[in-house]
């Protein structure tokens, strides 16, 4: 790994130089140095996704128990023929059991693809992560050596198992050669009669993982909930069949029947009226905020511990909005889960997160609770976005707005990427990107505003 690693940082060097050579204008030659090089890396970067490994080489520890996901110097690139896109450039946040995470940015800033990556849905071979962790505390099944789940046995009163004859094929009592009857332990049983089996508590890192593994994480473990419902539910197929699939595909031994009852109960669950009717429709039948609610059913069929919510509000009005916010709130006290909100709306934020994360060009440039990011913004991005919230009590004519663009993201320059569009600059932000500096034990910026307050 150590070998690969030194050979990315070599080439992702070369391809960004030719692309940061300041002139946008590229020749023919130059797109197709770029090209090249980036071929060779992309090339690399699959052949170690695919590469069969074994588990120990992705099994991690989490850096403080309390945390169900650290993320740490996440790096996620775009190579196309205009350079590297550095969508993601070295994020480090964390999310603590039972609590809500809120990512808050403008359009275009990494918020989308640091989701994506967390579920490893980079479209390759130019999506890729190129660097970093990404820690996750998973309550996977134990297995055997040879890759079976290891059932959970019923014992009796003193703690020994206990053991059914084996019936043959006409209800007798199947015997050894011995003639002593064939015994087997008995698995214990869920309420739905379904067999259960061990569990572990085991912290993957997700970006080393190899992708073919990720099926063990998915849906069960982790599950998403995209801007777009009409584009993530499929159309030919019924509400019912899509999320029996779920309940089909992680939950062992599960049988139709029971597929159904779970599903009609996810959608009781998410507030749908008349579940049995929805359950038979098709997506077009559905309106857009039950479309959604179908989606955040899906997410939940699997009893994830962490649900990754990208936008989910977005496509809907207001008052559906609401409902949707107040039904994820009401989700995490009943799955006891964590919740990963991506949005660039703050109001959303501030009726959902206990914690806040504020991404700007691909880097986190502020970071601290849900209160300490409203009532006292630090850096002059956050303030910015704070300022053109709309709100009730504003009169003024005019929302305000940030003036300036994003820079372009092949071409970032290496001091303050907020420069250009800061009312506060001060000499040294023409000097190096600024360091993240603590506030409080919680608050973190990254702006030499506030270097001096740093120890
Ligand atoms: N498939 C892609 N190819 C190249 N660049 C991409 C691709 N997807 C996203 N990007 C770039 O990555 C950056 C971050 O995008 P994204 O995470 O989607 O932003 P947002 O914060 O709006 O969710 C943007 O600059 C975007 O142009
Ligand atoms: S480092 Fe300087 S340019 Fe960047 S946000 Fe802070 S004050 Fe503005
Ligand atoms: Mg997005």
């Amino acid at each position: 790994m150590g070998v690969l690693k030194n050979f990315f940082k070599k080439n992702n060097a070369e391809a960004g130089k030719t692309a940061s050579s300041g002139n946008h204008y590229m020749t023919g030659k130059e797109i197709r140095a770029i090209a090249k090089e980036n071929n060779k890396i992309m090339r690399a970067l699959e052949k170690e996704k695919m590469r069969k490994k074994p588990e120990s080489e992705y099994l991690s520890t989490m850096k403080d128990d309390n945390n169900i996901l650290e993320i740490e110097n996440l790096h996620s690139y775009f190579y196309t023929d205009q350079g590297v896109v550095k969508a993601v450039n070295g994020v480090t946040f964390s999310i603590p059991l039972n609590s809500t995470v809120g990512v808050v940015g403008e359009s275009g800033c990494g918020k989308s693809v640091t989701s994506m990556s967390v579920m490893r849905l980079l479209q390759g071979p130019s999506g890729q992560i190129v660097d970093g962790s990404i820690r996750f505390k998973a309550n996977d099944f134990k297995r055997d050596e040879k890759g079976n789940f290891i059932p959970v046995y019923e014992k009796d009163e003193d703690g020994n198992v206990i053991f059914d004859q084996v019936l043959d094929k006409n209800g007798n009592v199947k015997l050894d050669k011995e003639g002593n009857p064939v015994l087997k332990p008995r698995q214990a049983k869920d309420e739905n009669g379904i067999g259960i089996y061990e569990k572990e508590e085991k912290v993957f890192d997700i970006a080393k993982m190899p992708i073919n593994e990720m099926y063990r994480l998915r849906g069960r473990q982790m599950s998403m909930v995209f801007q777009e419902p009409m584009t993530s539910l499929n159309p030919v197929f019924t509400i019912g069949d899509q999320l029996d699939e779920v309940t089909l595909l992680h939950v062992p031994g599960a049988t139709k029947e029971l597929a159904k009852k779970r599903s009609i109960d996810m959608l009781n669950l998410v507030g749908i009226a008349m579940p049995e009717r929805v359950y038979a429709s098709y997506p077009h039948e559905l309106s857009g905020g039950m479309r959604q609610r179908i989606m955040i059913a899906m997410a939940l069929a699997g009893e994830p511990r962490l649900i990754i919510a990208d936008e989910p509000t977005t496509a809907l009005d207001v008052t559906i909005q609401a409902q949707v916010l107040d039904l994820f709130n009401d989700l995490k006290t009943r799955i006891n889960g964590s919740i990963l909100l991506i949005t660039h709306d703050l109001g959303v934020i501030a009726e959902m997160a206990d914690y806040v994360v504020v991404m700007y060009a691909g880097r986190i440039i502020e970071q601290g609770t849900a209160s300490e990011i409203f009532h006292n913004p630090c850096h002059p991005y956050t303030q910015g976005l704070q300022k053109s919230k709309p709100t009730m009590k504003s009169n003024e004519e005019q929302l305000f707005n940030i003036p300036g663009n994003v820079p372009n993201p092949v071409d970032m320059p290496n001091y303050c990427y907020f420069k250009e569009r800061c009312s506060q600059c001060i000499g040294k932000c023409s000097g190096e990107y600024p360091c993240m500096v603590q506030v409080s034990p919680t608050h973190f910026v990254a702006c030499h505003l506030y270097d001096a307050k740093e120890n």
